[in-house]
């Protein structure tokens, strides 16, 4: 199959900002269908990391740009899920900093970087199907998706789930910091005038703030089921 003939290939895209469990329902419905994952958000957050290691300046739209078109890399199986690497370096904790997804938002609001990266989303895209998750997965770069879920929660809670990942790794933050920096980070992502974080008008949206992971897997198979999409998901 031609990339160009990929339209076919059905695809589920979940979108919504940090914190609302979107890596963990994503990560978990590409293993129940056997399906293809994109994380979208790595892409930007890879980006990011390359930028600053390469003391490019994330306002620079054009330096941004060549260092996109240049990055080379690579998705694999690891055995606590799945690693990055750039270049040739596993970069997969490296890149899941505060400091690196406030890189990826900055680098994410300049038009001419989200277009260098479109084609590269859009080659994920193979049968048998496709999770992606990020942003502007269900309108932007997927808008023909055949399921768009968008994931919300309050931003206390988004700030608590991170506080109390970042504890059980030995990292000490602070609560109030990092709500603000959470804020911050929706702010830009909300405004930017290019493919801004909203759900699509097609979009099912499921507010996660008083549910547990295993509540928001459940009401999204039977989304999945609902579009005979789910002969996989036992
Ligand atoms: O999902 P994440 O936290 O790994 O994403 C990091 C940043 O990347 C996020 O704050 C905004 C940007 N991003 C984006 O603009 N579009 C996407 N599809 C995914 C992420």
């Amino acid at each position: 199959m031609t990339e160009a003939d990929n339209s076919a290939v059905p695809v589920i895209t979940i979108d919504g900002p940090s914190g609302t469990g979107k890596g963990t329902v994503a990560r978990w419905l590409k293993r129940e269908l056997g399906w293809h994952l994109l994380d979208s958000g790595a892409l930007y957050r890879i980006l990011g990391y390359a930028a600053e290691t390469s003391q490019v300046d994330l306002d620079d739209e054009p330096a941004l740009v060549l260092t996109a078109a240049a990055l080379q890399v690579d998705f694999i199986e690891q055995d606590d899920g799945v690693g990055v690497l750039l270049a040739g370096s596993n970069v997969t904790d490296a890149i899941r900093t505060e400091a690196c997804g406030a890189a990826a938002s900055r680098v994410a609001a300049h038009a001419a970087v989200r277009s260098a990266l479109l084609e590269r989303q859009k080659k994920f895209r193979r049968n048998p199907g496709l999770v992606a998750d990020g942003r502007d997965m269900g309108t932007v770069v997927f808008p023909h998706a055949v399921l768009k879920i968008f994931l919300t929660a309050s931003a206390e809670e988004r700030a608590q789930r991170r506080y109390k990942q970042l504890k059980q790794k030995g990292i000490s933050v602070n609560l109030a910091q990092l709500l603000g920096e959470i804020t911050a980070r929706d702010r830009r992502d909300e405004e930017r005038a290019v493919a801004p974080l909203r759900p699509a008008t097609d979009a099912v949206i499921v507010d996660t703030t008083r549910s547990d992971i295993r509540a928001v897997e459940s009401h999204i198979k039977s989304l999945v089921t609902d579009r005979g999409l789910a002969r996989a998901i036992s």
